[in-house]
Parts: C-alpha cells; sequence; structure tokens
C-alpha cells in the first residue's frame, strides 16, 4: 500500500461493494483465513484489490491467485512471459458505454487514441459507437488499417505536416482541429486541390491552470497548444477559417489538461468558449455557409484512481453538470446550445489494464536516515512505464501469485534499468515475504504505458493480452532481438 494513503476501512469497503462487485474486506479476510491466513491488517489491505482502482474483472481467488475476466495471471505470465501488459475487454468496453451514457451517445465521445492503439481497440471503439481522436499521422493510419470510419475522426496536432494534413482530408476525417495560423492557409490549399469542403474545430486555450502535472495541463498562456482566447488570437482564427476555402468552421475546442479531478476547469473552458460563440454570430454573417458553430468540444483530462486513495472523477455527475450548464448559459447567451464533445483516454483505457511483472532482485539498502529501505527489482521499469520518472506518478502493485502475509517494510519496486531513477513505486510499505520469483502486478498501466513505451537499454517491448471472459488473446506480441536488428539498414 502507499505510505502516503492509508485507506480507511470504510473506503475499502465502499469500493469492495461499489464497483465491479469486488469482494467485501471481510470476505476477504475470510477467504484468506481459510486457505493462507494473513497475520497482519498490513497484510490483509495489501491482498485485496480495491474495485475502483484494479480492473473491473479483477478478483482474488481462495488461494490467492489474482484472476483477470477469469484468467489466472499466473497463467498468462507462464504462457506469455512477462512483463505482460493484460488488458479487461469487459472492463475498457463497459467504461465506453459509461462514457456514452453520460456524454448524451457515443458520438459524443472521442476516445483519445494517444492514450492507446491498435487495430484493436480501434475496433472496439468502432463497435461500441464511440468517435476517435487521433494526433499524428500514425494514429490516423492505424485507425484507417483498422477500417475505422474516417468520419468519425477528428485530427488533432500542434505541428501538423502536409503529409498528415493530406491524408486527413482525403480519408474524409470529420474534423481537423486547427492549432495555429499557418495551418490554416495550408490546409485550405490541400482542400481545394483535392476538392474537398473540409470541416474544422478551432484550437482554443481559455488560459485555465489545471490542477494537474505541469507537464499534463494544457490550457494555460505559456505553452504550445492552439490560440489565445485572451489576446484575441482564438477569434481572428476563427474569422479566418471562415474566410478560408473549403473550410468550414463547425465549432470550437479545449483540453484543459490532463489527470484533472476538479472538473470547475471543464465549467470555466465552457463558458468562456461560450463566450467566443456568442461574439461569433455577432461576427458571422448568418448565411455565410463557411460557418456553423454549432460544436463545443471540451476536450479529455478526466482523473482516474491509480491508488486507493484517490477517487476517480464521477464522469456522470460531471457530465451531467456539464450539459446544464452549457445550456444555461449558451440560451443566456442567445445561442442554440452546441452539441458538447469530449475526448477521454485515460478514464477509458487506464483501469482496464494491470502489468504483471517478475520480481528479481530484493536488496535492503540502509538509507541515510539510518533506517532500512527494501528494492524490489521487477524485470520491466521505465520502458513500459514512464510516468512515475516523467510526472512521479504514483501506482498500486499486488503480488498476484499467491497470498502474502509479513509485515510491513519500507519499499521501493524498481526496474531493470540502467537508471537509479528507474523507480515505479517510489515509498511503499509492502509485506516482507515477497521473494523472487513472485509475480507482481501494477494497476492502472492500460494509458500511457505502452503508448509512451520505448526500448532503452535494448529492451523489447512487452506483449499485450486481452482477456476476455475466461479467454486470452493475444493484442500485441513481445518484441524480439529480431525486431531490434531488423531496424538497421544494410552492412554493420
Ligand atoms: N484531447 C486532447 C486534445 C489531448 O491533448 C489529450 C491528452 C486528451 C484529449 C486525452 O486526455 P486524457 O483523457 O487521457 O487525460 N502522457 C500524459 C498525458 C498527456 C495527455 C496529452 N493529451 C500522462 O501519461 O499522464
Amino acid at each position: 500500500m502507499n505510505r502516503r494513503t492509508e485507506p480507511s476501512l470504510e473506503r475499502r469497503a465502499i469500493a469492495g461493494i461499489s464497483d465491479g462487485g469486488f469482494d467485501s474486506v471481510e470476505k476477504r479476510a475470510a477467504a484468506s483465513a481459510s486457505s493462507t491466513p494473513a497475520t497482519s491488517a498490513l497484510a490483509d489491505s495489501f491482498n485485496g484489490l480495491p474495485g475502483h482502482v484494479w480492473p473491473r474483472n479483477a478478483r482474488r481467488q481462495d488461494d490467492g491467485v489474482v484472476t483477470v475476466a477469469g484468467v489466472p495471471l499466473p497463467e498468462i505470465a507462464e504462457t506469455y512471459g512477462t512483463p505482460v501488459f493484460v488488458v479487461d475487454e469487459d472492463d475498457f468496453r463497459s467504461r465506453c458505454r459509461d462514457m456514452a451514457e453520460a456524454f448524451g451517445g457515443g458520438h459524443n465521445v472521442h476516445y483519445a487514441s494517444k492514450a492507446f492503439l491498435t487495430r484493436t481497440i480501434a475496433r472496439w471503439i468502432d463497435e461500441e459507437g464511440l468517435s476517435l481522436d487521433v494526433a499524428s499521422l500514425g494514429e490516423l493510419q492505424v485507425a484507417l488499417a483498422a477500417g475505422f470510419p474516417a468520419s468519425r475522426i477528428t485530427v488533432h496536432g500542434n505541428n501538423k505536416t502536409d503529409t498528415l494534413l493530406r491524408a486527413s482530408v482525403t480519408a474524409g476525417v470529420g474534423h481537423v482541429v486547427l492549432d495555429c495560423a499557418e495551418e490554416i492557409g495550408r490546409l485550405s490549399a490541400i482542400a481545394v486541390e483535392e476538392g474537398v469542403v473540409q470541416e474544422v474545430l478551432v484550437r482554443v486555450k481559455p488560459g485555465i491552470e489545471a490542477h494537474t502535472h505541469e507537464f499534463i495541463a494544457t490550457s494555460h498562456e505559456d505553452q504550445k497548444f492552439g490560440f489565445s482566447l485572451a489576446s484575441g488570437s482564438a477569434h481572428a482564427a476563427c474569422l479566418a477559417a471562415v474566410d478560408a476555402e473549403n473550410l468550414k468552421l463547425v465549432g470550437l475546442h479545449c483540453h484543459v489538461g490532463s489527470q484533472v479531478f476538479d472538473a470547475q476547469g471543464f465549467s470555466l473552458a465552457a463558458e468562456r468558449l461560450l463566450g467566443l460563440m456568442g461574439e461569433l454570430k455577432r461576427d458571422l454573417d448568418p448565411e455565410d455557409a463557411s460557418a456553423a458553430v454549432s460544436i463545443l468540444d471540451l476536450g479529455g483530462g478526466y482523473g482516474i484512481a491509480y491508488t486507493e486513495g484517490q477517487d476517480p472523477l464521477d464522469v456522470p455527475e460531471v457530465a451531467a453538470t456539464l450539459l446544464r450548464e452549457v445550456t444555461t448559459h449558451a440560451e443566456s447567451l442567445g445561442l442554440t446550445p452546441p452539441e458538447l464533445l469530449v475526448e477521454p483516454g485515460r478514464a477509458i483505457a487506464g483501469p482496464s489494464t494491470v502489468t504483471v511483472y517478475t520480481v528479481g532482485t530484493v536488496k535492503d539498502v540502509h538509507t541515510a536516515q539510518d533506517s532500512t529501505r527494501r528494492y524490489l527489482s521487477v524485470d520491466g521499469g521505465m520502458s513500459d512505464n514512464i510516468r512515475p520518472a516523467l510526472y512521479q506518478a504514483e501506482y498500486e502493485g499486488r503480488v498476484v501469485n499467491r497470498f502474502v502475509d509479513g509485515e510491513g517494510i519500507s519499499t521501493r519496486v524498481v526496474g531493470s534499468h540502467c537508471e537509479s531513477g528507474d523507480i515505479l513505486l517510489s515509498d511503499v510499505i509492502y509485506p516482507d515475504d515477497i521473494t523472487a520469483g513472485d509475480l507482481l502486478a501494477i494497476a492502472g498501466t492500460g494509458a500511457y504505458c505502452y503508448a509512451m513505451s520505448s526500448r532503452y537499454n535494448m529492451f523489447t517491448r512487452p506483449a499485450v493480452v486481452t482477456v476476455r471472459a475466461g479467454r486470452t488473446r493475444l493484442m500485441l506480441r513481445r518484441e524480439t532481438l529480431d525486431d531490434l536488428l531488423s531496424l538497421e539498414d544494410g552492412q554493420f
């Protein structure tokens, strides 16, 4: 468990019954007493799988083995090796449906594919009736390769190349989100050449400081995305888009940041963008066919619980509030309420997945405070999860091949890379009976882990498997040495 977030018994009990049918703390304790008795409160807690952090279909069996969708994680580790990402397909799909229900239908929800994309994921998104947001040529190409309908794709990027713009226009994407002034002319020229009228949104920075890590806050002034509302450049960009040949301005976009827990940022952003919509209504000719500003895209950012002590953002509640506020505010400005779109990535993909590692070296290190810290090394690390190193992100791990019953010891879970900053869990109290060969799973790794993975130290990327109703499927195979060598061209 995490040192800084001692959960209350109530919190764990609530988690136990409210999300996905997890066993209550009491039931878990009884189960463990009947097979492998837990000897400490810490071990009892450590053996639990809080429902707001772990995949909806994760369970611990009476023998201590953790299953996801009925598949024992040790079995997956045996078949596919470790580290391995395990995606609970029903969890992923159910979060798509939750989002669609909250925001009035799948067409209003654009899954942010940067969180994690494969052709399989694109197919799931399509089957669940959601739309897709891509932010690069690669993401666009993978989506199209999956047969994802181009008309339900939105294209983002602060530095879109002509290649990306042309590929978007010729594929027939629904929307391109304009991010800088010179892009307007380039996109217009391409649309004219291709004989297409391209619908566009203008990305606005409403000047909101999201309370999240500096690197993932994207709506304040001093950053690279979009047009400033305060300076008037967003307004000017909208007029330029309307004037540009073969472009049709259909809405405004913003994204306040990622892993956001304070929903007021979304409300404030909506209010500011509606203000701009009001100005545009005043300035634009209602007969002008190149403008029909009817979309308000508020981006993604819905925060999830990575540890037991965190609460995920209550999406249905946030959605209901936003929809109500947008309607009221639009009407007070004399506007027809716009269609509200959102672009969640993490809140759909994140909680569906765990990464299973094998524990290797266990080393007790004397720290400067004259105490001991145990270093548990696992067989992956910053190459499959850069988030702790990049954002000081916190995670939660559990031994998944058995019950543990040791006493608490100050622990750091580290990877196998040649770098002391290769830390996955920085400061946790773990039972002291975790040993080499145990399987340690880390929860909440479905978003921005594989997507941001690297081959540092010539590590090969892990396999990704999906589980559903007791069956396992390989989504991405593990990279091999041949994959690494195959990039080398010619003689060496
Ligand atoms: N829409 C836009 C325009 C975005 O830039 C992003 C994320 C999203 C939607 C999805 O945000 P989400 O719902 O997933 O929070 N690598 C960082 C996150 C960077 C997100 C960048 N943009 C991390 O690992 O936390």
